[in-house]
This record gives structure tokens, C-alpha cells and sequence, in this order.
């Protein structure tokens, strides 16, 4: 389980550190780089999602790997989610710590220290992953007979985007009476996700991907009718994909992620439907040196931020075309630029930038602070920081 160190500021450590930000203080006086909760404009994303998902009368399960904040997921299940995903064996721990009574690993295992660790939390949640490989079922039969618990088991089929599951209906029943040998092991369905469909940027594009991909699983649904094996639960789509996954009539449980805080890559998508979702998700940064004159360098730079998914946005309400830009990260600076002679930000100004990608971004920070009207309103711990294992 993963420690955190005493509290610099302890009694023995004669260097204090103030907390980054208190509950009450102003949002203007956090301390910087900052990870910010936008808390209206997440609730209304979590809102609007799982209105989305009642009205189509599929379950919701959120991807927790995008934010590993327990009080999140939390704020999912309290609003109608049936559980939450998580992506490893170790990130579902903090969420069975908190309470999280529903969790699908919605991927595969092979070692199995991992069966194992799935095995224990199984006897405190309902615990359900993936499986390609007989290999798989057989680690995880056993872990479970060793640790007196129940594990649920989807078998991944690959509908597209190359990554893990098996290849055909027929695969998947030889994986199904693999699974019926184990007692303590419950098929309970298929998981279907494809993460090439997401970030299309095209509208008509993503949901031609999408329906691709919601036929192919449909096609192995029925067959495994055919051969007297029901499907209880299809699972999988991501935020870019869901609109058309509520719609598909295959899917039973979409498990989109980013949605509810809206990086700057799934901000780039072109959304043409009902279903879009508010950024909610913001580091603050100070910009620490002005003294170059041709740019001025902000104190966030690869340590505070994901670079994967590109550079981040500068969020600026009163110019939304943009006249800064962020234009290169290094380990602890970032470099801000105007656009066509806008003047630059002073020394010591705060800017809020729109993280590229939501999901590593959290992974570098401890904490989330959430503020409402300009007032910090609460300080979330983000557990599962850092367990990838
Ligand atoms: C298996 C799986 N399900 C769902 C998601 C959805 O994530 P998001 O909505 O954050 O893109 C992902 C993201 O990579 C994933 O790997």
C-alpha cells in the first residue's frame, strides 16, 4: 500500500511548508503549479453524463484511471453509477479503501501477484477483469480459491484498435468454458473498447468508427446466443465515443473517463450532437520571469503536466480565440508566448492552463483542489497517484 511521507511542516522539521491551498482562502492565493477542480462545471459533466445514460438505459461506470481521486468517484456513484473501472490492480485499492463497492479492472492480469491482490479486494467489493488467455483464468481461479472470494471475468474482444482481447466469437467460447471449470470465477460478458475511435476529431468520422465497432460486437453477441452463452453485460466506449455507444442498443455499460473534467485533446474533437461536456480541469501557474521581453516563463512545466497529448491550452475567458500560447515545456518551466503583439502577462500573474491530457496529468500530482466562485472549496487526495501496478 502506498505510504506517504510525515507532513513537511511536521513538529522535528524545522522548514514549514504551507499547504498549497486552504478550504475557504481565495483561489487567487494557491500555491503553484496547482491542480484545480472547476466544481460547477464537473458537476455539470457528471450530471449531464449520467442523464445521458439513464435516458439510453445503459449503466454508467466511470474510468477512474482518468483522476485515481476517490471523492470523484464518489461524486459518480452518489449521482446513479453502477460502479467504476480502473485500469490496474493496484489503482483499485484507495476506491475499496473509500468505500467503492462495484470495480471492473477493465483490462488483463498476467502475474500473479496481481490475481492475487484482485483475489483480496474481492472479499471487500465486487470485483470483475478481463481476460484474453486461458493463462489468465487459471491465475485468477486460483487466487481466488486461495483467498475464499469471487472474482467476475469479461473476456476483451479486439474490435478494431489493436491492442488486447481475442479475434472472434469462437475464441471467446473456448475462453467461456475455461471460465465454467472455476467456481469461484463468473463470466459476465464481453468488454468492447476502442480507444482509436476517440479522439477522431471529426464528428461523422468518430461515429461511423464507433458503429464499426459496436457492429463487430454485436455480431459476436449474437453468435454466442446462438451457442446458448449470454452476454449479461457489453461494456466499453470512452468519452469520445459515448454519444454513440448510448445509442448503439449493443453496449449495456459505457465506462468513459475524461468526460467529466475534458482535457484539452478531447476538447479538440469536433462535438455536432447534444452530448458535450465543459473543461473543468485547470493548473494553475505563476509566471515566475518576465525578463526576456519576447516571452515570459510560467513555474509548470513537465512535472506538472502530461505532454502526450500536446502542449496545454491557456484558458482566457475574456479572449477565447487566445492571445497567449504555451509554446514549450521544459522540466519546471514553461514558456509562454503572445500571439500578434498581445501584451505579455506581468511577473507574478496566475494563469490557468487546460491540461493536454487528463489522465497522466493527475498522476503527477498529490492533491486536487476544487474551488466554487473564486473560493477554495475542498482539497481531494489523489490516492491512487502513482499505482500503476
Ligand atoms: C479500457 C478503457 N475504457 C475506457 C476508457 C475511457 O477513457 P476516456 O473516456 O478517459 O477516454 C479507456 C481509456 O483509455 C480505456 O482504456
Amino acid at each position: 500500500m502506498k505510504q506517504h511521507a510525515p507532513p513537511i511542516g511536521a513538529a522535528a522539521d524545522p522548514f514549514p511548508l504551507a499547504p498549497a491551498a486552504v478550504p475557504g482562502a481565495p483561489l487567487a492565493s494557491v500555491d503553484t503549479p496547482a491542480l484545480l477542480l472547476d466544481l460547477a462545471a464537473f458537476e455539470r459533466n457528471l450530471d449531464r453524463m449520467q442523464a445521458a445514460a439513464d435516458a439510453a438505459g445503459v449503466q454508467l461506470r466511470p474510468h477512474a484511471k482518468a483522476h485515481k481521486t476517490p471523492a470523484v468517484a464518489l461524486a459518480q456513484l452518489a449521482r446513479g453509477a453502477v460502479g467504476i473501472c480502473c485500469q490496474k490492480a493496484s489503482e483499485a485499492i484507495p476506491f475499496v479503501q473509500a468505500g467503492v463497492a462495484d470495480i471492473h479492472v477493465s483490462n488483463q492480469l498476467a502475474a500473479p501477484a496481481k490475481a492475487q491482490l484482485l483475489a483480496q479486494l474481492a472479499r471487500r467489493a465486487r470485483i470483475s477483469v478481463c481476460v484474453d488467455d486461458a493463462t489468465q483464468v487459471r491465475a485468477l481461479a486460483g487466487a481466488a480459491q486461495a483467498a475464499g472470494s469471487e472474482l467476475g471475468v469479461f473476456v476483451e474482444i479486439d474490435v478494431g484498435q489493436g491492442r488486447c482481447g481475442v479475434a472472434d466469437a469462437d475464441a471467446v467460447l473456448r475462453l467461456v468454458e475455461q471460465i465454467a471449470q472455476h467456481p469461484q470465477l463468473g463470466f459476465r460478458g464481453l468488454q468492447a473498447y476502442h480507444g482509436g475511435v476517440q479522439h477522431l476529431r471529426a464528428h461523422a468520422e468518430r461515429r461511423s468508427r464507433a458503429r464499426q465497432a459496436a457492429e463487430r460486437t454485436g455480431q459476436v453477441v449474437a453468435t454466442l446466443a446462438q451457442a446458448g452463452v449470454a452476454c449479461a453485460t457489453v461494456t466499453g466506449g470512452g468519452s469520445g465515443s459515448v454519444e454513440f455507444d448510448l445509442a448503439s442498443g449493443v453496449y449495456t455499460e459505457v465506462q468513459p473517463g475524461s468526460y467529466a473534467f475534458m482535457d484539452r485533446d478531447y476538447g479538440d474533437n469536433e462535438y455536432a450532437g447534444a452530448l458535450r461536456f465543459e473543461h473543468a480541469l485547470f493548473l494553475a501557474t505563476t509566471v515566475m520571469s518576465a525578463a526576456s521581453g519576447t516571452h515570459v516563463v510560467a513555474d509548470a512545466g513537465l512535472k506538472s503536466l502530461a505532454v502526450d497529448s500536446g502542449l496545454p491550452a491557456i484558458w482566457q475567458q475574456d479572449a477565447p480565440s487566445g492571445t497567449l500560447r504555451y509554446a514549450e515545456a521544459n522540466d519546471e518551466h514553461g514558456i509562454i508566448q503572445a500571439i500578434g503583439g498581445a501584451a505579455l502577462p506581468p511577473l507574478g500573474s496566475v494563469l490557468q492552463l487546460v491540461p493536454g491530457h487528463c489522465d497522466p496529468s493527475f498522476n503527477l500530482h498529490d492533491e486536487l483542489v476544487g474551488f466554487r466562485g473564486g473560493v477554495v472549496e475542498s482539497i481531494w487526495p489523489i490516492s491512487a497517484r502513482g499505482l500503476s501496478r
